[in-house]
């Protein structure tokens, strides 16, 4: 049985990845090695109903680790910044299963998304690569919901317009979140039970609320989100883009083994990446330039029939409102497309919108799938 080294599986993707992993019962093919940074020597925990032969293993114990046959962590850029060249300098030939962005456009990795791209992830396993690292979630759940029409080579160009939830910044940015919508609440509260109170005032109450300096608001950088919202994802890079932008044009057409982003051959990708006040699903405003013009209904067949887990919604108001928001789709692995319709630009111009869960098509799930498919 391969032994399994899972690293970060107490963290907010870890704790995913691990609840993943026992609803499929991939610990029966395993056998599992918990890494810890903090806690080496502590009791490991029993994923699954089995319970690890060796106790909590240090982290950064490079001979430990190297005595794996696979590596899944979800510990994070810097951790695989630390240890990952060390493990590989030891001669180590094991896979490596990542959920940071540090090695994701190294040319010996592969942006592993299997439902889309499987045919790259075999192409390179064939190859002997060893390096399988999880997208960003953005990019994830645009191709989850999209990939039928760039397997049917459709695309001339996307523009994606982000709604981004609080869980991509992280756990704490979650709790900041419900810490804001708290205040916000506690500051009215009195108005609110008084029907006959003006509505202007509580208004002017919330803003002076939000822009008062003792706000919660220090792990969004100083800005509140809770009844407003932040137009600008990571750090800047080029050509005015945030990072989180770039990745869209980047990880997509590495992602599906196109030539580098802005090369020939690439698909232009590009938008506006905005975090707003959902929990954990991001979802996407999307306008496709299409190659040519395809009816309507041919798209929605295209798009809704392209992996197990996408799901095309009628472009209706009670239905989209029901079922094309982070309401609904928030802990499961549905990534529904609506919205769909030829927009005002011309019959090449097709309108969507996308939602799907940060934290499960987003980060976990892709990782526990290419564990699968090295087992199989
Ligand atoms: N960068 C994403 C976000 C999450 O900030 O929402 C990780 O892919």
């Amino acid at each position: 049985m391969n032994k399994v080294g899972l690293v970060g599986w107490r963290g907010m993707v870890g704790s995913v990845l691990m609840q993943r992993m026992v609803e499929e019962g991939d610990f029966a093919h395993i056998e599992p090695v918990y890494f810890s940074t903090s806690a080496a020597g502590g009791k490991a925990p029993a994923f699954g109903g089995r319970e690890a032969p060796l106790p909590l293993q240090d982290a950064m114990n490079v001979d430990m680790l190297r005595q794996m046959d696979i590596v899944i962590t979800c510990q994070g850029g810097d951790y695989t910044k630390a240890v990952y060249p060390q493990l590989r300098a030891t001669g180590w030939k094991g896979h490596w299963i990542d959920a940071a962005s540090a090695l994701r456009m190294e040319d010996s990795a592969v942006i592993i998304l299997d439902p889309v791209n499987l045919d790259v992830i075999k192409d390179a396993l064939a190859k002997g690569g060893r390096d399988w690292i999880g997208g960003n979630c953005t990019v994830s759940l645009m191709l989850m919901g999209l990939g039928g029409l760039f397997r049917h080579g459709l695309v001339e160009w996307v523009s994606a317009m982000t709604y981004q939830a609080a869980s991509g910044a992280g756990a704490q940015n979650m709790r900041e979140l419900l810490s804001q919508m708290g205040v916000l609440h506690d500051a009215v509260r009195a108005e609110l039970a008084d029907p006959a109170s003006a509505i202007l005032d509580i208004d002017r109450k919330v803003a002076a609320t939000m822009r008062s300096a003792d706000f919660p608001v220090k792990n969004f950088r100083g800005v509140p989100l809770a009844g407003s919202l932040i137009p600008w994802i990571d750090v800047p890079v080029e050509n005015g883009q945030s990072k989180e932008e770039w990745k869209g044009g980047a990880e997509c057409n590495k992602i599906l083994g196109n030539p580098p982003f802005r090369s020939a051959g690439s698909v232009p990708i590009d938008g506006l990446c905005v975090r707003i006040g959902a929990m954990r699903c991001h979802s996407q405003g999307l306008t496709i330039k299409l190659r040519k013009d395809v009816p309507l209904d041919e798209l929605g067949e295209i798009i809704g029939t392209a992996n197990d887990w996408v799901k095309v919604v009628p472009n209706e108001r009670e239905i989209s409102e029901r079922e094309l928001t982070p309401t609904a789709v928030t802990g499961t692995l549905s990534v529904p497309v609506g919205r769909l319709h030829k927009m005002a630009m011309g019959p090449e111009y097709l309108g969507a919108f996308t939602v799907g869960d940060q934290l499960l098509w987003g980060a976990a799930e892709p990782l526990r799938r290419m564990l699968r498919i090295l087992l199989s």
